[in-house]
């Protein structure tokens, strides 16, 4: 085989998040930025770790490029990673890793297959990297990464979502924040000791996916902001944001978004989306004032 790359996006969630974990709907979306998967063929199947990880996470990536490799027989290639997204900071990270290295061994596997056939064994084989990484993720990180659109997401099961305007997103970074694991458990733990309001607060966070896609199927992406602001307060109301999270939140609503809300595990820090007409604008306010943010049209079915 020839030098090839693969790309894994990284991915935003709209709504959902953590809620999707207790087998609720999510609506998430591919980002243009991700993590590339640079292969050569080789002698034996093998990943270079990247330099900047420390023990811990090099174990964990080492670890979980070995069980992918396994489950398509170890294909003879080198695979070397380029990341263009901001790490471990609720933008799907991991699932990118995960998605770019499972298309690398998938196309290695089955040169020359239908995208049908190699996606399937990658779904696999991402879904299996990400069990290392995160122990039970719900899944809808790795599904929307290899799905690379705007999709619905329920129990392992993904629908593409088409919306007849343009959704365009403003992402600010948050700073460093705890693994996706740990927030995930320690919401698990207050569930069990308090299962009553949380099941009520999920339940509340599953209505709000369902009127939401409804709202980007119609293009009412003031409905949409609303739904946005509503789930964060949600969110909020089981301690997964900090002051770092809802203080840039609400300067994304000061600067135009109609609406906006934490975005992935959350905690301290991590990142927030707001949803814009045009981003353009409050990009350059926002960026003038020190913020690391950027904008983006999410891909919907029909940009494909
Ligand atoms: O913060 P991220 O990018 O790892 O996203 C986590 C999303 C959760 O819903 C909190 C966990 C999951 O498995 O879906």
């Amino acid at each position: 085989m020839n030098s090839s790359v693969a790309f894994g996006p990284g991915k935003v969630i709209l709504l959902g998040e953590h809620a999707v974990v207790y087998g609720y709907p999510a609506i998430a979306a591919a980002l243009p930025l991700g993590v590339y998967a640079h292969v050569e063929p080789a002698e034996c199947c093998r990943i270079c770790i990247p330099g900047n990880l420390d023990e811990k996470q090099s174990a964990l990536l080492q670890q979980a490029f070995e069980q992918a490799a396994e489950c398509v027989g170890r294909p003879p290639i080198s695979v070397r990673l380029e990341a263009c997204l901001p790490m471990s900071a609720g933008l799907g990270s991991s699932a990118a890793v995960s998605t770019a290295c499972a298309k690398a061994l998938a196309m290695a596997a089955f040169p020359g297959k239908e995208r049908a056939l190699w996606l399937e064994k990658a779904a696999e084989m991402a879904l299996c990297m990400e069990k290392v990484f995160h122990g039970s993720p719900s899944g809808v990180d790795h599904t929307t990464s290899l799905h690379e659109t705007l999709l619905w997401f329920c129990r392992g099961e993904a629908t593409p979502l088409s919306c007849p305007v343009p959704l365009n997103i403003l992402v600010s970074m948050a700073g460093k924040r705890a693994s996706t694991q740990s927030v995930v458990a320690q919401l698990r733990e207050r569930r069990q000791r308090w299962p009553g309001h949380h099941e009520r607060l999920f339940e509340e966070i599953g209505r709000c996916v369902e009127e939401a896609r409804v709202a980007i199927e119609a293009g009412d992406l003031a409905l949409l902001g609303e739904l946005m602001n509503v789930n964060h307060g949600l969110l909020s109301a089981m301690q997964l944001d900090s002051e770092n999270l809802t203080r840039r939140v609400h300067r994304l609503r000061a600067a135009g978004a109609l609406g906006a809300k934490l975005t992935g595990a959350g905690g301290e820090g991590g990142a927030v989306v707001g949803l814009f007409e045009n981003p353009e604008a409050a990009l350059e306010v926002l960026r003038a004032e020190g913020l690391h943010c950027f904008s983006c049209r999410l891909a919907s079915p029909e940009m494909l």
